[in-house]
């Protein structure tokens, strides 16, 4: 985490006393709960910016540093904020070999959106990661938390048909 002096009075009242309540149930020592905390801070506030990531620092008395490494290196969580489905492509190389640039390409395309970027509507945002530990099923996109194997380009027409259909009912 960067070293800067971060407000942490920009963030939702409403919404830190959610996480307050979720973190005071917790048992034991509070930062073994780390993980859990920051699934939980997600799902409040949609991302965890870095004035939250500190937040939950102190909260579960641990460095922000700690809580930062952590959230870097798990790629379901997001420092900026994403689009309502986040499609997350594997780069490694087995599903690079297996034609993962093709996926990301047509991805791209039917989303009209660049990786790392949200899409107009609001929709998706593209990630490409690194290996995400299902080579067997390579090449492998996922969408939110729902996994995606042996994708072919010509697949992907169908699973972003699936989520633009989801809103429509929705709405
Ligand atoms: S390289 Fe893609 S899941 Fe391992």
């Amino acid at each position: 985490m960067k070293n800067k002096i971060l407000d942490m009075t920009t963030l939702d009242k409403t919404l830190l006393k959610e996480l307050d309540a979720y973190i005071n149930l917790l048992d034991g020592d509070k930062g073994e709960h780390l993980i859990h905390v920051l699934h939980k801070a997600q799902e409040l506030f949609g991302y965890l910016p870095q004035n939250l990531q500190l937040y939950v620092a102190r909260k579960l008395d641990l460095s922000g540093a700690r809580v930062n490494g952590v959230v870097t290196f798990y790629s379901f969580f997001n420092e900026e904020p994403v689009g309502k489905y986040k499609i997350s492509v594997c780069m490694g190389t087995a599903c690079f070999v297996k034609g993962a640039d093709k996926v990301l390409e047509r991805v791209e395309s039917l989303t009209k959106t660049k990786k790392n970027e949200i899409s107009e509507d609001g929709l998706f945002t593209i990630k490409d990661v690194r290996c995400i530990g299902a080579c067997g099923l390579a090449p492998v996109m996922t969408v939110n938390d729902k996994v995606y194997g042996k994708v072919k380009p010509n697949d992907v027409d169908e699973i972003i048909r699936y989520y633009r259909g989801l809103e429509d009912e929705n709405n």
